[in-house]
């Protein structure tokens, strides 16, 4: 049987670990022929050669998504290796600045938003420069419950999540008749390295964690990976602008 994304060239970020993993994986799986990038090589190699030796078609390339030249390289790259690009799902983040607001450093701050929202802009840029000259293309952000609802401590994990919501609507109606359809997804909390560091920070953020979770579990990285999948397929062709959570209705309350 065919698979959901059969052939189409795919670039996952931040895909040496969590839910970038899983969501490099699960492309591959469903016939995708998938650029893994991350800035962890070692273990973005690791993963890619994971992929291939379950059969998937895959190759992995270092980049640091917030420096502009590298974005641009590494889809040069993607395009010189396959062909073409279908498909992006930018994921890449960290949790950055913790803290009251009044104490975040502006250097912590600046390196938050660099990485959760200025990297989207960078990768959609080149991104949607190749896929609006082809006609077709779906791109999907990784946000965040923290993009519509506020996370103490997190002020600037916040801001740059609740830009992105509003970087990926303005690109979808930007494209909304070019063929490139852009949305976003929401995890709720997600058993990944990110979380469980995280949760390992004292009582008070294992609370918070187990607080915000409706549904009594973490998700897993496959939940959030077959959403990106489904929003990169041609199943989803009239989806765009769209903020999806994936959080057992965690952020609707
Ligand atoms: N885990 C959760 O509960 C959760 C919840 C909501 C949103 N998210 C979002 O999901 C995305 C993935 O998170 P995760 O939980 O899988 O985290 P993770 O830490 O397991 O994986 C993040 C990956 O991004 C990479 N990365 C970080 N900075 C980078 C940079 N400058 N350039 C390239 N790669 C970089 C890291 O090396 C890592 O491999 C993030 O955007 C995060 O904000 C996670």
């Amino acid at each position: 049987m065919a698979g959901l994304v059969d052939g189409k060239v795919v670039l996952v970020t931040g895909a040496a670990s969590g839910i970038g993993q899983a969501s490099a994986a699960l492309f591959a799986a469903e016939g995708a022929k998938v650029m893994l990038s991350d800035v962890n090589e070692g273990l973005g190699k690791e993963v890619a050669a994971h992929i291939r030796s379950e059969g998937g078609e895959t190759f992995f390339r270092a980049a640091d998504v917030t420096d502009e030249a590298q974005v641009e390289a590494l889809i040069a790259e993607t395009v010189a290796a396959y062909g073409r690009l279908d498909a992006a799902h930018n994921n890449a983040g960290i949790t950055g600045a913790v803290g009251a607001l009044q104490d975040v450093s502006l250097e912590e701050w600046q390196r938050t938003l660099d990485t959760n929202l200025t990297s989207m802009f960078l990768c959609m840029k080149h991104e949607l420069r190749v896929m609006q000259k082809a006609g077709r293309g779906a791109i999907v952000n990784t946000a965040s419950g923290a993009g519509v609802i506020a996370a103490p401590a997190f002020s600037a994990y916040t801001a740059s999540k609740h830009g992105l919501l509003g970087l990926t609507k303005t690109a979808a109606l930007e494209n909304a008749r070019t063929g490139v359809r852009v949305n976003a997804i929401l995890p709720g909390s997600i058993d990944t390295p990110m979380l469980q560091t995280f949760m390992e920070m004292g009582e008070e953020s294992a609370q918070l964690i187990c607080a915000s979770q409706p549904g009594g579990r973490l998700g897993t990285p496959q939940e959030i990976a077959e959403a990106a999948v489904w929003l990169c397929s041609d199943r989803s062709g009239f989806v765009s602008g769209a903020s999806l959570a994936v959080d057992a209705a965690a952020v609707c309350r």
